[in-house]
C-alpha cells in the first residue's frame, strides 16, 4: 500500500491477507516520500492490524532516502513494526548496513535488540548473482522477495507486462531460472521466499496463472496489489482438500507403521512410503493447518 494514501493504510486493514508492506519507495512520488513517512508511522501506531505481519518498504541505498526511511519509521513506530523490506538490493553488505543500524535504533529506544526483520528484494542481475550471500547476511533476514518489474527492466527482457513470458521466447518458462535460483538460496539459510506482484489487477485469472506457477516451485506466497488479487493468492498458496487430506494420512499411517510395526517402508494403498515421504507430507500439513483446513479422512490400520 503507497504510504502517501492513508485510504488505502485504512482499506489495508481490513483485508485478509496474511501480511502488509506500508511503502515509501516506487508507489510514492519523490515529492510525498516525507508526508508518507508520516502517514505510516500514524498508521501503524493507530491501526488495528492484528493478525497480520506488518512491514514497511523503504527506498533502496543508491538513493538518498534510505537512512531518514528507517529512522523516522522505527523511531516513530518500531513497537509496532514487524520487519522492514529493502529493496534492489545487490549484495549482503546493504543488508548489514540495515541491520546495523536497526540495533542502534533499537538501543536507543529501548526496545528489543534484533526483533525487527528484514526482507530482501532481489531485482536485478547483481542481486541474484549475489543472492546466496545476500540470504545469508543477517539473522534478522526472514525473506527473499522477487521483485519481476525492476528485475526484467534491469535484465532487458523484452516485454512490459510483468511476470508474463516474453513474446518471442519459446523455449520454456523465461523466469524458471531466477525462481529456482532464489528458491534455492533461501532454502539454503532457511528464509522464506516470495513472489513479487503481478500488475495486471483486473485479470484475476492471470494472476491465478502466474501464481501456482511460484507455488508449484514451493515459493511461500506472493504479492497482491488489490483486495481481487488476496482471495486468489489465498487459496493458490493453500494445499487442496484432497492433498491436504493425503498429507495428514501419510503422516498418521508413517507414525503407525514405524512404531507400532517397526517397519520403515511400507504400503499405503498403492502408495509406497517412507521417511521422504513423511517429509514430504509435513509439509502440505503444515501449510494446509496453518490455512485452517479441516481433515475429511482417517487412517485405519
Ligand atoms: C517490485 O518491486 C517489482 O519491481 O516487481
Ligand atoms: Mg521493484
Amino acid at each position: 500500500m503507497p504510504g502517501s494514501n492513508p485510504r488505502f493504510l485504512e482499506k489495508a486493514q481490513t483485508l485478509p491477507a496474511d501480511a502488509v508492506f506500508l511503502d515509501l519507495e516506487d508507489s510514492v512520488a519523490p515529492a510525498a516520500k516525507p508526508e508518507a513517512r508520516k502517514n505510516i508511522v500514524a498508521a501503524l501506531r493507530e491501526g488495528d492490524w492484528s493478525g497480520k505481519v506488518r512491514t514497511v518498504r523503504v527506498n533502496d541505498l543508491t538513493t538518498m532516502w534510505t537512512y531518514r526511511d528507517v529512522i523516522e519509521v522505527v523511531e516513530g513506530a518500531g513497537e509496532f513494526l514487524d520487519g522492514i523490506i529493502l529493496p534492489k538490493v545487490q549484495d549482503s553488505t546493504e543488508v548489514v548496513w540495515l541491520d546495523t543500524l536497526l540495533t542502534q535504533i533499537e538501543k536507543t529506544m529501548g526496545y528489543e535488540v534484533g526483533r525487527i526483520g528484514i526482507e530482501a528484494q532481489i531485482e536485478n542481475a547483481r542481486g541474484l548473482v549475489n543472492v546466496d550471500a545476500i540470504a545469508g547476511s543477517s539473522k534478522r533476514l526472514e525473506t527473499l522477495v522477487f521483485g519481476p518489474a525492476d528485475f526484467m527492466a534491469s535484465i532487458n527482457m523484452r516485454t512490459l507486462v510483468v511476470g508474463e513470458q516474453p513474446p518471442g521466447y519459446t523455449e520454456g518458462d523465461a523466469y524458471h531460472y531466477i525462481l529456482m535460483r532464489m528458491l534455492m538460496a533461501a532454502r539454503t539459510h532457511d528464509l522464506q521466499v516470495i513472489d513479487g506482484p503481478y500488475l495486471q489487477i483486473k485479470d484475476v485469472e492471470g494472476y491465478r496463472r502466474i501464481a501456482r506457477r511460484a507455488a508449484a516451485l514451493g515459493f511461500d506466497g506472493k504479492w497482491v496489489l488489490h483486495p481481487l488479487q488476496v482471495e486468489a493468492a489465498n487459496e493458490v498458496f493453500s494445499p487442496a482438500q484432497e492433498d491436504y487430506d493425503h498429507a495428514e494420512l501419510i503422516l498418521e499411517a508413517y507414525e503407525y507403521y514405524t512404531t507400532v510395526e517397526r517397519r520403515g517402508a511400507v504400503m499405503l494403498g498403492d502408495e509406497m512410503i517412507d521417511e521422504a515421504s513423511r517429509k514430504m507430507a509435513l509439509v502440505v500439513a503444515a501449510k494446509g493447518r496453518a490455512a485452517g483446513l479441516r481433515r475429511t479422512t482417517t487412517f485405519t490400520p
